[in-house]
């Protein structure tokens, strides 16, 4: 008893001194006032690898009574965290949930592990989710959907608009399946602040005369959000909002991937965030990072810094790249200027960061919008940069430090697309 007051006491010291520490250095990070994080079919509290407490769904209010059981993962590879995935909540028959929360933009997050539960066949798992009248997934196969991707578990965020006082979530097994069952392992709900928006008529869609509004009608679906040549960030090392970045190596395309920055805070500078860009838009690390395309302008002409993300079609999407110079020798205008493609149409011409932020180690961001046509398959979007000759730059270079890739609703307030075709194996050994 004595020896467990002590640590008590102790852990609590720890805990103020880090909290000042925190507060110190992070001074505008987002602070969110509405956080559940539900572990589905779990009994007691469990912290994640990531130091997040997860609460249990069993006896949960937000829970609505509905005929669903529970079940531990029949298997546990030990890529896969213990909090949420280890646990599901799993039903052949509709269950749901629901949040009280001011309206507003809510981050929505799903977690699902693959699995066998209460001896169910993983491929069976075929289901719908929706959430108020957006339909986030169609006939979801986490089998299918892990095996093509190659990942352990499967985290979906979605961006969800809220006008009511509460927020509900609803898997439903798919209709046409014999033996369809829906099942959840974690599902996490967020306020935001709203800085995916874009209301005003500036965004304009690529390739077309009329602008696109991201206003409190349209769910988005975040895709993909890459660390430009940096590491992975977990959801404690982003600036409050919790998001996950992820390295941008395996989208890279083509012989030439260009070459790895980073700043160098000892000698050169520091990140300095603009006044009117609170440092939650992305963190510290992302701008930190950057891939430029090395120092030769004779291979710089005659290549495009280039990355490839597999998309479904049939939507419109945000993509948001962020952009800091943290060169000590850039510091002026039309030192550097680069062509934007999305999809081989010009985006951005004459891209120049310091000449937008004015100083290096300024961080920015710019956002552009595509559609993309098709009925739902899946394609390649396209992201390249190459330097902009019609400038005549002082250098033949380019720069990048993130991405975010967000899939819009269409009309219908629908996100999901088919279920990724998994690559049969003797095509990936002939690659
Ligand atoms: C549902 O997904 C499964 C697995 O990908 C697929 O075999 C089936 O054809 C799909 N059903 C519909 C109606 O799309
Ligand atoms: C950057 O910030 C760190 C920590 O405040 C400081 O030690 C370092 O000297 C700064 N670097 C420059 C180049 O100003
Ligand atoms: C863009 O150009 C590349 C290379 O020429 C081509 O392979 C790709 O299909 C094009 N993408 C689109 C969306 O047009
Ligand atoms: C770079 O991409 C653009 C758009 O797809 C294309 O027009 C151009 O030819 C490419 N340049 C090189 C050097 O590959």
């Amino acid at each position: 008893m004595k020896n467990a007051n002590r640590r008590f006491s102790a852990s609590v010291v720890i805990f103020f001194s880090l909290a000042a520490a925190i507060h110190v250095v992070f001074a505008d990070n987002y602070v969110p006032s509405e956080q559940f994080l539900l572990n589905c079919g779990e009994s007691s509290i469990v912290d994640d690898t990531d130091s997040r407490s997860w609460s249990p769904d069993i006896g949960s209010k937000y829970l609505l009574s509905a005929k669903s059981s529970t079940s531990k993962a029949a298997t546990q590879d030990p890529a896969v965290p213990e909090a949420p995935y280890m646990t599901a909540r799993v039903s052949l028959s509709e269950f749901s949930y629901s949040f009280p929360v001011v309206p507003g933009r809510k981050f929505v997050r799903l977690h699902f592990y693959s699995n066998s539960y209460n001896g169910l066949n993983a491929n069976d798992a075929l289901f719908s989710v929706s959430s108020g009248s957006y339909t986030l997934l169609r006939n979801f196969s986490a089998a299918q959907t892990s095996e093509a991707l190659t990942y352990a578990y499967i985290l979906k965020e979605f961006l969800i608009p809220v006008d009511g006082e509460t927020l509900n979530i609803k898997f439903t097994p798919s209709a046409n399946a014999p033996n369809a069952y829906a099942f959840v392992n974690g599902i996490e709900v967020m306020s935001m602040p709203d800085i995916y928006k874009s209301d005003d008529g500036t965004l304009m869609l690529l390739g077309q005369k009329s602008p696109i509004d991201i206003d409190n009608t349209i769910a988005l679906e975040n895709v993909y959000r890459l660390n430009v040549a940096g590491k992975d960030i977990s959801p404690s090392g982003d600036s409050g909002l919790f998001r996950s970045w992820y390295t941008d190596q395996p989208y890279t395309y083509g012989a030439r991937s260009g070459i790895l920055m980073t700043i160098d805070t000892s000698t050169t500078m520091n990140i300095t965030y603009p006044a009117d860009m609170p440092t939650y838009i992305a963190p510290v690390d992302v701008y930190s990072t950057a891939r430029s395309m090395g120092p030769s302008p004779q291979i710089n002409q005659n290549y495009n810094l280039t990355w490839i993300f597999s998309i479904d079609s049939g939507f419109c999407y945000l993509v948001r790249l962020h952009f800091c110079e943290f060169r000590a020798d850039i510091t002026e205008i039309n030192q550097i200027a680069f062509d934007i493609f999305l999809n081989n149409q010009t985006a951005q011409s004459g891209a120049d960061v310091v000449g937008w932020t004015k100083h290096n180690g300024v961080p920015m961001y710019k956002d552009f919008a595509v559609l993309v046509p098709g009925g739902g398959s899946q394609e390649d979007l396209w992201l390249a940069l190459h330097p902009d000759l019609s400038s005549k730059p002082e250098y033949y270079d380019a720069i990048l430090n993130g991405v975010e890739i967000f899939k819009l609703s269409n009309a219908n307030g629908n996100l999901a697309g088919p279920n990724p075709i998994p690559v049969l194996d003797d095509e990936r050994v002939s690659e």
